[in-house]
């Protein structure tokens, strides 16, 4: 095919895309009002981000964390006196710090806000979030689905361990809560929001267990998705695409390598929920960063593959 058409095709897709999203429906806040919504790993970063909007609108929040990870944190900065002291009230301390997220929400406005802790590699905890949605909101409109296990920024490792791990929390978890949250966002109309990435739509080096974890969502979600129309099933499912975003922990793994810099949080975040309210097929944010190089994806798979390397700042091992 001629090159004039690989580049007019992407360019009139553009276009396309453009006026089809611009006709659709516009967003308003009061949407989420009074909606029952899960976000998973609010604790902090986008789901934080995300709780808060939902909270300023609304909406009825039950966010999601393991917590003993701040915890760890909190624990680092103080004497061995202090812990010692505070072990003793393990329970209350707990409740303290994770309740700074539910209290933020609740000063936002939340129609109502609480936490469930515990970790998503166990998918009977899984489970247990979308029962307690049941049982203390009487139903769910929303699943935001945004928890991601810890995982390493660098070359693959060959730990078939944790590649397994990070697919009991990143994709696995997701399954289990969807499959157990079914029945209630059949009956209420509601929506998936699955919060994923460029690395789960494109290889990128650095990520090999996490992006294989990403590219898993893709696939059971995409599959879902048209099973749902083709039973009339009325649950939408948004699957986010992000570039690059400015989270503590995103910056901290990949700021050093990576040559671009990061988008804002907060904007990330109120455009997940925008989509998941407006019921779009995906979310691409940023725009440019994400729709541009999938564009190319299929038509200039080797070139996209290069452009992206050029992004990377790496010390190359010697030739052989
Ligand atoms: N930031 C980026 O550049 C970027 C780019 C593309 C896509 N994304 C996607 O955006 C989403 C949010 O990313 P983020 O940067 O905001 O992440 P983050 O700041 O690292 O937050 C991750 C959240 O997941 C929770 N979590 C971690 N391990 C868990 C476990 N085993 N069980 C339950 N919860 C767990 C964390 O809380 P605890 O540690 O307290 O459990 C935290 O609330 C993820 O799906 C990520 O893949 C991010
Ligand atoms: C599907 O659910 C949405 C949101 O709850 C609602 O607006 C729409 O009318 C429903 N469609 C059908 C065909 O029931």
């Amino acid at each position: 095919m001629g090159r004039l058409q690989k580049i007019l095709i992407p360019f009139l897709g553009l276009v396309l895309a453009f006026c089809f999203y611009s006709a659709r429906e516009n967003f308003k806040p009061e949407m989420l009002k009074g909606k029952r919504v899960i976000v998973t790993g609010a604790s902090t970063g986008i789901g934080e981000q995300m709780a808060y909007h939902l909270a300023r609108m609304g909406a009825h929040v039950l966010v999601t964390a393991r917590t003993e990870a701040k915890l760890q944190k909190v624990n680092g900065k103080l004497s061995t006196h202090t812990c010692m002291l505070m072990a003793c009230t393990h329970k209350r301390r707990k409740a303290n710090l994770t309740s700074q997220v539910v209290e933020r929400c609740r000063e936002l406005g939340a129609g109502s806000a609480r936490l469930i802790s515990g970790s998503m590699e166990d998918m009977a905890f899984a489970k247990r979030v979308v029962e307690a949605a049941e049982a203390e909101l009487g139903g769910l409109d929303m699943l935001i689905l945004n928890h991601v296990g810890k995982s390493y920024f660098s070359y693959f490792d060959g730990n078939v361990r944790h590649v397994q791990k990070l697919l009991d929390i990143n994709f696995l978890s997701y399954v289990a809560m969807t499959v157990s949250a079914l029945p209630m966002l059949k009956q209420s109309g509601g929506s998936i929001v699955v919060v994923s990435s460029m690395a789960g739509k494109v290889g990128f080096p650095f990520t090999v267990p996490y992006s294989a974890t990403k590219f898993a969502l893709d696939g059971f979600f995409s599959s879902l998705r048209q099973e749902f129309r083709i039973q009339n099933v009325n649950v939408s499912i948004t699957l986010c695409i992000l570039s690059f975003i400015d989270t503590e922990s995103a910056v901290r793994a990949a700021a050093d390598v990576l040559l671009m810099s990061p988008a804002p949080k907060e904007e990330c975040a109120l455009e997940i929920i925008k989509g998941g309210a407006l019921r779009q097929r995906e979310v691409y944010y940023k725009y440019a960063l994400t729709k541009i190089p999938l564009l190319l994806r299929d038509w200039a798979a080797e070139l996209l593959d290069y452009l992206v390397r050029q992004h990377y700042q790496v010390e190359r091992p010697p030739a052989a």
